[in-house]
């Protein structure tokens, strides 16, 4: 167990607050925080729980959650997703959530939890709906029809949004490939000729009027574009940002439905780095106009809200040592995103697949049990100078049960052992069993 840290304690209630330097604690106290827990007191398997733990989520943080396969850490994301929900209404209005949803787990989030009333009872809480949006590509809406999943809307992408690059990592195209050849001189052209306003059918049209490629290569390009058209993901117009980055909503984008298809492996890569662009992209101009409005003595307020990105099995997307699209995007989100307002949350289990930057750059590291070593190897590069003991050591001590994870907060420099607080919502997660009762 770790020794009893220093509190970050907001002294008028007597909870731990995290995230948080002592002045911020001092100035803002409790407003702006997710209360996601409660700090474990005692040892054993079934400790005695003390304080609250709030987490801050009003300033930009870089999240990362660990833990082995079936640790928690969705369960831990859908807390946190809930948290975003019983927000403030003048808080509310400057924060957007968009969560990426790998397994399509989170629809689940709009159900009130049933059977643990008495358990939420002890922590204070009652059973709720979390109103989340959810998004589905657009190409695949029919799959979660089927389903009975409650979509809310269809996602697209902007064809003029993708340029080259990302249009061959899409086909896995290199530039020894004459089909890159000819797509880079199409989609030149047509970003000059049209701006953004083009869809795959005028890219099909312009590979056919091309005088300068064989036969062969042209129809090879056809073909994937074709294939593309299927997935019904890129349009000529596409989702507007707004439509997703929407102050006090929650937006879902389930990515599930595309995650097993073959040939398809991409599409979830390109939505999270088109996505995690643009955003970016948009941020850094309203953070000018915030910036104005401050100078001359008005709010901070802008008309695009901050934004909280959520990512499960985020090691897919921000691999140690593969190529992703979306990888140099999230690491300019790890790296400098809290200046324009862009804070993270990655849950893995498999931090040793990891690029090392989304570890080393995390300030609140929440890690449930983990036990492969090459992970806790990956992880143990954050041990900071106020942390005593290892951490294989403290996972050994860690109980075993469901939700405790040990919490490292670089903000106030301390550490703790937590249980984290039980689902208000439904928990999509619960594991399939062959068993029916
Ligand atoms: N804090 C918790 N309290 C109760 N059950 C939990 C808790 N955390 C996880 N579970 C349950 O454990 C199982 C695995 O959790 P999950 O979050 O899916 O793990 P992971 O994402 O780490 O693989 C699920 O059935 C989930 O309902
Ligand atoms: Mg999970």
């Amino acid at each position: 167990m770790p020794s009893p840290p220093i509190p970050n304690v907001d002294f008028a209630s007597k909870n731990t607050i995290v995230g948080r330097t002592s002045e911020d604690v001092q100035k803002y106290g409790e407003s702006g925080t997710a209360y996601i827990g409660k700090v474990v007191m005692s040892s054993g398997e079934n400790p005695v729980l003390g304080r609250k733990v709030l987490m801050d989520v009003a300033k930009p943080h870089v999240v990362l959650i660990c833990g082995k396969r079936g640790a928690g850490k969705s369960f831990s994301l859908g807390v946190v997703i809930e948290e975003f929900a019983k927000l403030s209404p003048e808080l509310k209005r400057r924060v957007s959530v968009i969560v990426i949803d790998m397994v399509g787990i989170f629809w689940t989030l709009k159900v009130p939890s049933r059977g643990n009333e008495k358990e939420l009872l002890e922590w204070g809480l009652t059973p709720e709906s979390t109103p989340v949006k959810i998004l589905v590509p657009k190409g695949k809406m029919d799959f979660y029809k089927e389903k009975q999943i409650p979509v809310d809307d269809a996602l697209t992408l902007r064809c003029g949004e993708l340029d080259v690059t990302e249009w061959m990592a899409l086909f896995r195209y290199t530039w020894h490939d004459t089909e890159a050849i000819l797509l880079g001189r199409v989609i030149e052209q047509l970003k000059e000729q049209l701006g953004m306003r083009f869809g795959i059918e005028e890219i099909i049209h312009s590979i056919d009027q091309d005088e300068e490629s064989d036969k062969l290569t042209k129809q090879a390009l056809k073909n994937r574009m074709e294939m593309a058209q299927g997935w019904g993901l890129l349009e000529k117009e596409g989702t507007k940002m707004k439509d997703i980055a929407e102050a006090g909503k929650i937006t879902v984008i389930d990515v599930s439905a595309y995650r097993q298809a073959i040939g398809m492996e991409g599409t979830k890569d390109i939505i999270v780095g088109l996505l995690g662009k643009k955003l970016f992209e948009e941020r850094m101009l309203y953070r000018k106009e915030e910036e104005i409005r401050l100078m001359k003595g008005l709010g901070r307020e802008s008309s695009m809200p901050i934004v909280w990105l959520m990512i499960d099995e985020a090691h897919m997307f921000m691999p140690k040592d593969e190529p992703n699209i979306a990888l140099n995007v999230l690491l300019e989100w790890v790296r400098v995103g809290r200046q324009p307002g862009l804070s993270l949350i990655l849950a893995t289990q498999r931090p040793n697949k990891l690029h090392p930057d989304a570890i080393s750059q995390c300030d609140l590291f929440i890690s449930h049990r983990m036990t492969a070593q090459d992970d806790i190897m990956a992880v143990s590069q954050l041990r900071p100078s106020y942390m005593h003991g290892d951490f294989d050591k403290l996972y050994n001590e860690m109980p075993k049960g469901k939700g405790y994870a040990l919490l490292l907060d670089d903000n106030a420099e301390s550490i703790y052992t937590i249980k984290m607080r039980p689902r208000t919502s439904w928990d999509g997660g619960v594991t399939a069993s062959a068993f029916t009762k």
